[in-house]
């Protein structure tokens, strides 16, 4: 990965980094999934590389994180073989002021979420345009779905008062699948007051194998901010 000169990007490059300050030796890590979270792994690859860092162990959000691991000498486990992750580091397209998160723009929300909830220590890892009030003011919910629930779960979440989506690829060729072999539909509401309770509605939708809202799970958010032209943590 080069080093980044956009502000946006260079903000990312901090954040992850300062993410990456915070693991330990000897730690189970999550590894998220998104461009943000590309560049923690980065850097944990690179002080693992230079000794300051030993006997971690990665665990992939997604096949993204799964193949940059790799590139950057990140040894793998998987959920099978641990008991616990000590910390994870992830990304968010969203957050409140409570910590509650829209994720899923990278279509790979719903094996994030398994392995955010389960750490001890979940840091997200920002920009500063990713702040807001209330969550679905910018960003629609994404909603994974097998794939012959698709036209039943789009009625399900209109009449819930939320306008649906099939996320298509590139060019529009064909929708995304997801690393589960599934689409995603993104929902996009007015106004979610009730964070907690629209994530489980969704998820009560038969078909449905679950959304991007994540509530009461994030122990720390590290955002990246342009001061006086630099980018700061
Ligand atoms: C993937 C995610 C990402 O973490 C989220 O979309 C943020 O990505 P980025 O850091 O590229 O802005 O939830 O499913």
């Amino acid at each position: 990965m080069t080093a980044a000169t956009d502000p946006v990007k260079l903000m990312k490059q901090q954040v992850g980094k300062a993410a990456a300050d915070l693991v330990k030796s000897g730690s189970i890590v999550g590894l998220g999934t998104g461009s943000t979270t590309a560049y923690a792994i980065q850097y944990i690859g690179e002080r693992l590389k230079s000794g300051e860092l030993k006997d971690i162990v990665g665990v992939p959000t997604s096949f993204q994180a799964e193949v940059l691991a790799k590139e950057y000498g990140i040894p793998l486990t998987t959920l099978d073989a641990i008991n616990h992750i000590d910390i994870a580091i992830d990304g968010a397209d969203e957050v409140d002021p409570q910590k509650n998160l829209i994720k899923g723009g990278g279509a790979a929300h719903t094996r994030e979420k398994v392995v955010d909830y389960l750490a001890d220590q979940f840091i997200v890892v920002v920009d500063a345009g990713k702040l807001v009030d209330r969550l679905g003011s910018v960003f629609a919910v994404p909603v994974e779905v097998i794939p012959m629930a698709v036209t039943p779960v789009m009625r399900a979440v209109t009449q819930l008062g939320g306008k649906p989506e099939l996320r298509m690829g590139v060019k529009k060729a064909g929708p995304v699948i997801t690393d589960q072999g599934n689409m995603v539909i993104d929902v996009k509401f007015d106004s979610i007051d009730d964070p907690v309770n629209l994530e489980k509605t969704l998820n009560n939708i038969p078909g449905v194998l679950e959304n991007g809202i994540f509530v009461n799970c994030a122990d720390l958010v590290l955002i990246g901010e342009v001061k006086d032209g630099q980018p700061v943590v």
